[in-house]
């Protein structure tokens, strides 16, 4: 018989074993969580992450738990044990009869009794907690609690590695294979991708929502709709659910039969759960949807070469407006500002900016070209700002800095003019391939080392139209100066 010390030391050997063994955050915590349930003799284990906001509690890893009580819906972290957002360690003694059991009604029908909950720790901030579950009363001890809080420490340290493999599969271009491993556990949600959908159609508007990066969970809840004898006999699964807009979506196909019964099931669901968010999505209304989102209207179709959105528009006109803010309260005592922006890149950036600045401007343009290749790149200017900026309060708006040569040039051909002051504004910043000593006054984004385009970048003269800011594939283009 073995004592809990070295059922204890088992699980730990165990769990470094998987941990060493796989990239796949998900099998390593399934393992974790198995590997946990066995040590403490209990019946079920869940690790889950905090979303982004930190608002939900995100399933993981489990082991143990029947789909109904997995299926019981994302945790809201502030009503589900606050005490673990506050880096405590939590014991539940009878779950059904706990407040702060949020599904007590679930965890009686599953026979859950008792709960130990530990927080998951990163430099002192919670990132996630490990829950365990006995169907038998059970009171923890301080070996039960010492053990739990060791597997959490080795779950912040996968965590770490899975984001050091996800940046130097960045850096370093590793192979495409194992680049995605590395980039799987992105986001909370990333790492509870199925293996597999049950439609293709699934598939496709899953790659849809992760081109437009909105943050997605495939089939997170199942809802009861009819009881018999107090037994659950029909149930709803979503498609999918997207914590950003929370909201579900349940995809249709064009078979009628189907669709009048997915009807009937919304109805109801509808009428049980009115606080719940749901549509019934056609692939054509997705783009209808995105529009209202914020998205543009522009997503008929993935757009040919761009891999991702980077920035959505919705994101840019917030960042445009806490600019546009700061601007105006640090020119608020100048009479005037004069805006000068660098053709043809920064047309979407300037309309926007300028109509948000709450101070007279006037404004102007220039336009620039590049001569030569390579290292022996020059530019000049092909057409000069039409009135003169002697004593003016000048601000340069760029689309984006990215060696900073260009800005590094124009600056000089103006601070020659003797403005009463010259400052830079620029929407994006490639900090990472800056090559030219400058400083920027004003910054939307500070963005990885990659070409993008949209909302007035472009390459080859395209996709200037695109409302958003979206990542070339790298294979197409080698290098890029403005038209
Ligand atoms: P820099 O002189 O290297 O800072 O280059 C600045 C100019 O290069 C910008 O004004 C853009 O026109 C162009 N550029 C640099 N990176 C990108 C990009 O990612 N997308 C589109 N244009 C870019």
């Amino acid at each position: 018989m073995r004592t809990f010390k070295d059922r204890y030391y088992l699980a730990l050997k165990q769990v470094s074993k998987i941990a060493n063994s796989t990239l796949s955050l998900r099998k390593i915590f399934d393992s974790i969580a198995k590997n946990i349930t066995k040590a403490m003799q209990a019946n079920g284990c869940c690790v889950f992450l905090l979303d982004h906001k930190k608002e939900y509690l995100i399933i993981v890893g489990t082991y143990g738990l029947s789909d109904i009580y997995l299926r019981k819906g994302p945790l809201n972290a502030h009503k589900s044990l606050p005490e673990i957002l506050a880096g405590k360690v939590v014991t539940v003694a009878n779950a059904s009869k706990d407040k702060r059991i949020q599904h007590p009604q679930v965890a009686e029908e599953q026979r859950v009794h008792s709960i130990l909950g530990a927080p998951i720790l990163r430099e002192g901030e919670i990132i996630g907690e490990i829950r365990v579950y006995t169907r038998e009363p059970r009171q923890f001890s301080k070996a039960d609690i010492d053990f739990i809080n060791s597997i959490a420490d080795v779950n912040t340290v996968l965590i770490e590695r899975a984001k050091l493999q996800q940046l130097l599969a960045r850096r370093y271009k590793v192979s495409e294979k194992k680049a995605k491993l590395a980039q799987a556990p992105q986001s909370p949600t990333a790492s509870l991708r199925p293996t597999e959908f049950v439609h293709p159609s699934e598939e496709q508007f899953a790659k849809l929502l992760d081109f437009y990066c909105i943050e997605w969970l495939y089939e997170p809840r199942s809802f009861p709709l009819r009881w018999e004898n107090n037994t659950v006999v029909e149930m709803f699964t979503p498609d999918f659910y997207l914590p950003g807009l929370n909201l579900y979506i349940e995809l249709t196909t064009l078979q009628q039969p189907l669709i009048t019964t997915k009807n009937r099931k919304l109805r109801l669901l509808k009428e049980l759960y009115p606080e719940i968010n749901i549509k019934l999505l056609a692939k054509n209304d997705f783009f209808k949807l995105l529009a209202k989102y914020g998205y543009g209207p522009q997503g008929k179709a993935k757009i040919e070469g761009v891999n991702q959105v980077l920035y959505t528009h919705t994101q840019i006109q917030r960042r445009i407006r806490t600019l546009a803010r700061h601007i105006s309260h640090d020119y608020a005592s100048s009479e005037r500002l004069v805006l000068v922006g660098v053709l043809k890149g920064v047309v979407c950036f300037m309309t926007d900016l300028m109509q948000h600045l709450s101070l007279p401007v006037i404004i102007d343009f220039m336009s620039i070209s590049y001569y030569g290749g390579g290292d022996s790149q020059v530019v000049k200017i092909t057409k000069d700002i039409d009135s003169s900026i002697t004593g003016q309060h000048v601000l340069m708006i760029e689309d984006i800095v990215d060696t900073g040569m260009t800005l590094n040039y124009i600056l000089s051909h103006f601070s020659a003019q003797n403005p009463a002051s010259l400052r830079v504004c620029t929407l994006l910043d490639k900090r990472a391939r800056r090559l030219a000593n400058i400083s920027l006054d004003y910054v939307g984004f500070e963005i990885p080392d990659e070409f993008v385009v949209g909302y007035g970048l472009d390459y080859k003269g395209e996709y200037r139209n695109l409302p958003f800011i979206g990542i070339l594939q790298p294979e197409l283009f080698k290098e890029s100066k403005p038209q």
